[in-house]
């Protein structure tokens, strides 16, 4: 069985907060924005919309897209960092508005390796029988979690949500079979400290804010996103000749160019949605999915690489035939 992808869509809030717009409230400019980053702009969720609202919209789209009714939906996987209640689940709150009673719905946290992680997990799912149709939603409110006075992170993220929808269909068992050829997941708990949320349920009884050692990060991203793609690289026989569309997590425009580099990906291969909405984390890679596959650069048939690195530190890649 594969998990063959048959369609997907995404949200992102109408506010557009521009890098001139921070300029003006904490010490930093366009500039530095633009080269240490790639981001020119981000969206911010309005005070009526929820991570839970946000991922609504996508996961409708993704059906839309899929011309598959909610119905048939029997997995949905919301990967997120921002859940709209401590419990229950972002996702049975997309289930109930979905109008499906059927099998089950949970969140997944990985931070900005929830895409990832969530698809992976879907995809045992459906190989194994256990499930039929799965929503994999990624959607995020960052900006709640921002603490607006700290520079080094509130340039970098914003809200959004992505989704797919992906089907138990038979395959030949080959890497010309459609949908889910392989994934990838990684966790190393040692570098939790290094990016986290300075509070919890179970510690402050607060929400906390983001805290990270941004050069840290980096460091990390561009050594561990190669490793987890060279798994895949080894697993299969492809090289990155082979890959039509590399999409990463779009954290860093940095990081981007520097994995694609060492992955052997040629630039115009890669699609790069940074610039318009920051670190969306879950989110970021089905919202570069949705737009390439909207706008007509992913085809069926190709190959499409997606990895991500995250909080915990977490990181994962998966490979897909579109
Ligand atoms: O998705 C989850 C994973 N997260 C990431 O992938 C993020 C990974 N990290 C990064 O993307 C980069 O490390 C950053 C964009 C966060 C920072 O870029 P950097 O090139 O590593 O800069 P830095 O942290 O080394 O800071 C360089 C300088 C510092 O000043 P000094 O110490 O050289 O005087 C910072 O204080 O830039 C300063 N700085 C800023 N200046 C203007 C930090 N933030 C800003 C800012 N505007 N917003």
């Amino acid at each position: 069985m594969r998990s063959v992808l048959r369609g997907c869509g995404s949200y992102l809030p109408a506010r557009i907060l521009t890098n001139a717009e921070l300029a003006a409230k904490v010490d930093t400019n366009d500039e530095w924005i633009v080269q240490r980053t790639g981001i020119r702009a981000r969206h911010i969720a309005a005070d009526d919309e929820t991570t839970g609202t946000l991922g609504l919209k996508a996961a409708k789209a993704a059906l839309a897209d899929a011309g598959i009714p909610a119905s048939e939906v029997d997995l949905i996987i919301v990967a997120t960092a921002t859940p709209d209640h401590t419990f229950p689940a972002t996702a049975t709150e997309i289930q109930a508005a979905l109008d499906i009673t059927q099998g089950a719905a949970f969140d997944l946290q990985a931070v900005c390796s929830g895409f990832v992680f969530a698809l992976a997990t879907a995809d045992k799912f459906l190989t194994s029988g256990a499930a039929k149709t799965a929503l994999v939603i990624g959607a995020e409110t960052f900006s709640r979690i921002l603490d607006w006075e700290d520079r080094a992170t509130c340039v970098l993220f914003g809200d959004g949500a992505g989704a797919v929808v992906l089907r138990a269909e038979e395959g030949e068992g080959t890497l010309a079979d459609r949908g889910v050829l392989t994934t990838h997941i990684r966790s190393d708990g040692r570098y939790m400290n290094k990016l986290y949320v300075d509070g919890g349920p179970g510690s402050t009884k607060t929400v906390g804010f983001l805290r990270m050692e941004g050069r840290e990060v980096f460091k990390h991203a561009v050594v561990n996103l190669a490793d987890t793609v060279r798994h895949t690289f080894e697993e299969t026989g492809l090289t990155g000749a082979d890959i039509d569309w590399f999409v990463p997590h779009q954290a860093n425009r940095r990081i981007i160019d520097a994995t694609a580099h060492k992955l052997g990906i040629d630039e115009d291969r890669v699609v790069v949605t940074v610039d318009k909405h920051g670190n969306t984390s879950a989110a970021s890679i089905p919202l570069a999915l949705a737009q390439a596959h909207m706008d007509g650069r992913i085809k069926p048939g190709q190959l499409v690489l997606i990895e991500a690195m995250g909080g915990g530190f977490t990181w994962g890649s998966a490979l897909i035939r579109w």
